[in-house]
């Protein structure tokens, strides 16, 4: 006998085409993208390639260009630091092209959340979503600390506005609650807002290089790479892991140094990866995502090497006033072009805004999908029926950050900002192969070459800079995953979209085939 058309199960499996039990079920890539046109959660999509391409360069240059060259040039690489920008810059290339890959045959908000939950399972979704909020939340709450300092020192404000040890830091708390009222207000607005102090920070570093130029000494390039020598402290949880691993002492300069200068100055490059978040907002994703997302990487890496050649040829590479805050600016002081500086930080000021502007946006559709999940409540996921944003969790992520950057010491944790990124590339990348294999079929409008060869890249160069990392963010980092397991069998695993479609999907088709057996009887 017929089965009733609700109930077959051809039918019901193409309604719903997700496999697997339990914490390793898949939710597919079709389901994936029909769940983003339910009215109550639709995202509006009115991004160009140039939005995203903007939004790309207005999270990447921040704080990494602006105070790590100069710090990593004099402890660990000399001259040698634009090699290293190079390494780091090949190896988010490497990852980049994983991430388009997936933003094209996937266009949907979350970005490796949504992209490990296609391939790799519920729970290693879930723990990609948690680690994500190391990257955009805790590397919003860093940028807006270094925001508020910046400020500081340009108008000369009060120190306890920046938050001394005493006191909150009113600046960073004020500049977070104020991007959240924009992003609640849209997401266009938030582009437009982006682009104009895109085009003043980008303005900024042109500046450096051309200005600085004129004050380059071709003797500060030699040596270009400073023989190695050891490293001080750089002992116990301070070491790499690496150097823990194999007990090799730790040394700073010679080719080692320039290696584990890029595992730092790394931080420079985050943010591309967010262009993938945005996707699902996009009204031409499949084209547009990867042409945001490689163009940005490509215009920073440029902009990135420039400005750290000119900078260690302006000054060299050992004097103290390379290893402040401010090493661009103290580059053309002591050049006696002191007018620059000032230039310099308000370039600073209005690039480390949008970092944190669009990296609160990325961690907000990273918990929009997975709040949409029922992996958080879905409640979250609601969207402003006028502007068209998740404003509740735009408001909850604010107010998280906020809290974050105003109170919690911060100098120590954001390193694990640049863990938690790279872990996240380790798994994009994975995925690329896996779903290659398990869904051949999909169309993949943009397509990485040379597959496995260049994902198989990405994972060993992005776990060669994780390795360089020291012991003490690998604790860290363990226990915040650890957290994260037990937020996910306490909440997710029961409260899944997908698992309870999943049971609803077998009972009823159970109960039909017990009617079946029951009228044929
Ligand atoms: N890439 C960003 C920065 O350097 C996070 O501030």
């Amino acid at each position: 006998m017929a089965l009733p058309r609700r109930l077959d199960p051809r039918l019901l499996l193409r309604r719903l085409p997700s496999t697997g039990e339990g914490s390793l079920r898949i939710k597919s890539v079709e389901r994936s993208i029909e769940e983003t046109d339910e009215p109550e959660t639709r995202l509006k999509k009115e991004l160009t390639a140039w939005d995203l391409t903007f939004f790309g360069v207005g999270v990447i240059i921040g704080t990494g260009i602006f105070v790590l060259t100069g710090q990593q040039a004099y402890s660990n690489a000399g001259p040698a630091i634009v090699i290293s920008f190079v390494l780091a810059g090949i190896t988010c290339g490497l990852a980049a092209l994983c991430y388009a890959e997936f933003a094209s045959t996937v266009p949907v908000a979350g970005s490796a959340y949504t992209f490990s939950y296609a391939t790799l399972g519920e729970l290693v979704a879930w723990i990609i979503g948690w680690d994500l909020v190391l990257e955009l939340a805790l590397g919003a709450a860093v940028v807006a600390r270094g925001w508020s300092a910046y400020l500081q020192s340009l108008f000369g404000l009060p120190s306890w506005l920046a938050g001394d040890n005493a006191t909150p830091d009113i600046g960073a708390i004020a500049i977070v609650l104020a991007l959240t009222v924009l992003a609640v207000f849209g997401t266009k607005l938030s582009g437009r807002f982006t682009g104009a102090l895109v085009i003043v920070k980008v303005t900024v570093v042109a500046f450096v290089v051309v200005a600085g130029l004129f004050f380059v000494k071709m003797s500060n390039y030699t040596p270009f790479i400073p023989a190695s020598k050891p490293a001080e402290g750089g002992t116990g949880a301070d070491q790499t892991l690496l150097q823990a691993i194999f007990g090799l002492e730790p040394t700073a300069f010679g080719a080692y140094g320039v290696v584990a200068a890029a595992s730092v100055v790394f931080f420079a490059y985050i943010g591309f990866d967010i262009v993938a978040t945005s996707a699902e907002e996009t009204k031409n994703p499949q084209r547009d995502v990867p042409r945001g997302i490689l163009g940005s990487l490509i215009l920073c890496t440029i902009l990135y090497m420039a400005v750290s050649f000119v900078i260690t040829g302006m000054l060299k590479y050992n004097d103290k006033q390379m290893n402040t805050a401010a090493p661009l600016a103290k580059a053309f002081e002591a050049n006696g072009a002191d007018w620059a500086s000032k230039i310099i930080s308000v370039g600073a000021v209005a690039g480390l805004t949008t970092v944190v502007l669009v990296l609160m946006l990325g961690q907000t559709r990273v918990l929009f999908a997975m709040s949409r999940d029922g992996l958080l409540p879905r409640s979250f996921a609601t969207v402003h029926p006028k502007f068209g944003t998740p404003y509740r969790i735009t408001i909850v992520t604010g107010v998280f950050v906020a809290v974050l950057a105003g109170v919690v010491p911060l100098a120590e944790l954001s390193k694990l900002v640049s863990i938690g990124t790279l872990f996240a590339f380790v798994l994009v990348s994975a995925g690329v192969i896996i779903l290659r294999r398990t869904r051949a079929d999909l169309e993949r409008p943009f397509r990485v070459p040379a597959v496995p060869i260049v994902p198989l890249l990405s994972i060993l160069a992005c776990g060669w800079l994780m390795v360089n990392l020291s012991v003490e963010t690998w604790l860290r980092f363990v226990i915040w995953l650890v957290i994260g397991f037990v937020v996910y069998f306490f909440y997710g695993h029961g409260h899944s979209r997908l698992g309870r479609g999943l049971k609803q999907a077998s009972a009823e088709q159970g109960g039909a085939a017990a009617a079946t057996e029951q009228t044929d009887r």
